[in-house]
């Protein structure tokens, strides 16, 4: 029988887990464990697993359908596998380097993101992740009080409409194939406090990626309201860095948390693959 062992990073949030081949199918029981570990620490590493496509493919299927990744072209056999990728020579801005989870602007956001080592730098390209419960339980009464009920205005556009970030003015040699195009102007609303769904527990739902603003408030009313929210999201307090090794994989929870990645690794490239688990 597999037996895990969970190590939590003793933050905010995030475990290491061992004690599981993830070249192999997994049994039920061991599924039910690492989504338990996962529900509960939010940010989940596993070290030493050297898989390929179908076994990340395999894996991420365990916990959901496969999302919806809408503005990076794929690997080309491979619909539902995208690259995180840099080359140690490329000027183009570290891709993900702002807070946000994955894709929040959809109707329906992936519940959650596996992302799988296969370049590391020595130095640099940690992703940072924050826990968005923590956060909101961390919020006055009175704050809490005044965002019940709110909606964010989630949208891609900063990232990927033609005048995003990665849109025509990107970086000319970025190695990534990011498709930015004018849907990313389209606005989903979304509650600024969700109740998740499988833990049944209170987090907010929003980052800076994403939210433009809220709706039925003025610009400067929810401009102060969301930098109390993202002050609460981002202390440092509550935030983990994952150091990455090759052969890792790591898998988030995008329903209560946020992430980001950094750079400072110039000169070395890096290389993840990754997959988006959608909401059941
Ligand atoms: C991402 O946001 O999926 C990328 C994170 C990273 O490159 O560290």
């Amino acid at each position: 029988m597999t037996q895990l062992t969970i190590t939590p990073s003793g933050k905010a949030l995030g475990a290491t887990v061992t004690g599981v081949d993830l070249t192999q199918p997994l049994n039920d029981e061991t599924v039910a464990a690492i989504r338990s570990a996962w529900l509960e620490h939010l940010v989940l590493a596993f070290p030493n697993q050297a898989i390929d496509h179908d076994d990340l493919e395999r894996f991420t299927a365990y916990f959901g359908p496969f999302g919806d990744d809408p503005f990076i072209k794929p690997l080309p056999d491979r619909p539902h596998i995208i690259e995180v990728r840099r080359e140690a020579n490329e000027k183009a801005s570290v891709f993900a380097a702002a807070w946000h989870s994955d894709w929040s602007f959809q109707e329906h956001p992936p519940a959650g993101t596996v992302l799988h080592g296969k370049v590391i730098p020595p130095v640099g390209g940690d992703t940072l992740f924050c826990n968005n419960y923590a956060a909101y339980d961390a919020l006055s009464d009175e704050m809490k009080a005044k965002i019940e009920g709110l909606n964010g205005v989630h949208s891609a556009s900063l990232g990927y409409a033609p005048d995003g970030a990665y849109g025509d003015n990107d970086g000319e040699d970025r190695s990534m194939t990011i498709i930015a195009n004018d849907t990313a102007y389209a606005t989903q609303l979304h509650p600024l406090v969700k109740t998740h769904p499988e833990t049944g527990r209170k987090c907010l739902f929003v980052n800076p990626g994403y939210v433009r603003t809220i709706d039925g408030v003025s610009d400067e009313e929810a401009f102060m309201i969301l930098v109390e929210l993202y002050g609460a999201c981002h202390d440092e307090a509550n935030v983990y860095a994952q150091k990455w090794e090759p052969n890792m994989l790591v898998m988030w929870d995008n329903r209560c948390t946020q992430h980001m990645a950094t750079g400072g690794y110039e000169g070395h490239a890096r290389l993840l693959h990754r997959t988006t688990i959608g909401a059941r």
